[in-house]
């Protein structure tokens, strides 16, 4: 039987345990650099068999939120030499998560106060954190243009360049909740006429030319992704062909050989986006390893991966407030609840204070 608490192979690694931390952004570091405050964050939790990275945008223009890190530049690369160390250190493994907001972007955060970029001209009604000013209305996009996708593509992998340099154990590719890849994905968003938008093929053609250049640079069991199914984030509007997508998807996915394919449910409206009938359908038709984060707990966990469902569970909030939550778990030990208001925003109080048991 699988246990949460037992070594797996992902690719070329050996993770100690099935018990993946989730991305999550912070907004602590105003200058995009991650600085030692981060790398002892991510130290703290090296016990997860694998740590994934906070969003990080991939070039100046994916921003769509404060103080977020990037790695668009060396010194941000640099920064995250220092995280990689630590985790490293502390025997754990740490993905990238390569972020790009598309339309759920302010002017204010983009270079030179241009517009956001997305598949359309299709805005979303939805909030970004804008730094002192707080939260602002999204931006009317411009919709890209088909010569400007290579330069796009690109930017993933410059960044994913950096990540490797920096001393990733590989990049996630951020697929999910209503951002750039995912608004591509979405039939209402993407209006599109050319090979990027119409059919299911058409809408998924960025998702999987930035996965292919992505593996083409660093190496296919280096690459995972994260895809939400179903969810209204940001603004997305209810996907009536997204089961024929996932169909589509699967089968592609898989034969690209990616260290995983990562399913994130933000159970937004209060009960599961993804059904389990859904999982069972992607799980027969992607043969690869299956990464679920959103709402578990232990039994849970154990639950999906017994039945086969998953390989990784992926846990978010828990990790915040409980740095040794493997541990935790395993011994049963009671777990803290994390503050939401030091979720963003703000130094070491919420970040690196919260002790281990
Ligand atoms: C998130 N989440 C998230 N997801 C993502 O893909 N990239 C990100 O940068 C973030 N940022 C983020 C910040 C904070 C403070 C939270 C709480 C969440 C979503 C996260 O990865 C995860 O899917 C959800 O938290 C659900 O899992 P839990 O918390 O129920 O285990």
């Amino acid at each position: 039987m699988k246990s949460l608490f037992a070594a797996h192979t992902l690719g070329s690694l050996t993770l100690n345990n099935r018990i993946a931390m989730a991305p999550m952004t912070r907004s602590r570091r105003p200058d995009h650099i991650p600085d030692l405050d981060t790398a002892e964050y991510y130290r703290q939790r090296a016990g997860a068999g694998l740590i994934i990275t906070e969003g990080t945008f991939v070039s100046a223009e994916a921003q769509g939120y404060a103080d977020v890190p990037g790695l668009w530049t060396d010194e941000q690369a640099a920064g995250w030499a220092a995280v990689t160390e630590a985790v490293h250190g502390a025997g754990g493994r740490v993905f990238a998560q390569l972020w790009h907001v598309g339309r759920v972007s302010h002017r204010s955060l983009q270079p030179g106060g241009a517009a956001p970029v997305g598949p359309s001209t299709r805005r979303a009604q939805a909030q970004v954190w804008i730094g002192d000013d707080g939260f602002a209305d999204t931006d009317t996009p411009r919709a890209l243009r088909t010569d400007e996708i290579p330069r796009l593509i690109a930017d993933f992998t410059d960044a994913a360049d950096r990540a490797a340099r920096a001393g990733f154990d590989g990049v996630e590719l951020h697929g999910a909740h209503g951002f750039l890849i995912e608004q591509f994905l979405n039939p209402r968003v993407n209006d599109r006429t050319d090979q990027y938008g119409g059919s299911v093929e058409n809408r998924a053609r960025l998702l999987l030319e930035t996965l292919d250049a992505l593996a083409d640079r660093v190496g296919a069991h280096r690459v995972g992704v994260r895809l939400s199914p179903f969810t209204l984030a940001n603004d997305l509007p209810a996907d009536d062909e997204a089961e024929e997508m996932y169909a589509y998807l699967a089968p592609e996915l898989a034969r690209r050989g990616l260290a995983y394919v990562h399913l994130s449910d933000l159970r937004l409206s209060g009960g599961p986006d993804i059904a389990e009938d859904f999982l069972k359908t992607f799980r027969y038709a992607y043969d690869g390893t299956i990464l679920l984060a959103g709402g578990l707990d232990r039994t849970r966990a154990e639950y999906l991966l017994t039945a086969d469902l998953i390989d990784i569970a992926v846990f978010g909030r828990p990790f915040i407030a409980n740095p040794d939550l493997p541990e935790r778990l395993r011994d049963g030990l009671p777990l803290a609840t994390p503050d939401p208001a030091t979720f963003y925003g703000g130094g070491a109080k919420g970040y690196t204070d919260y002790p281990r048991h």
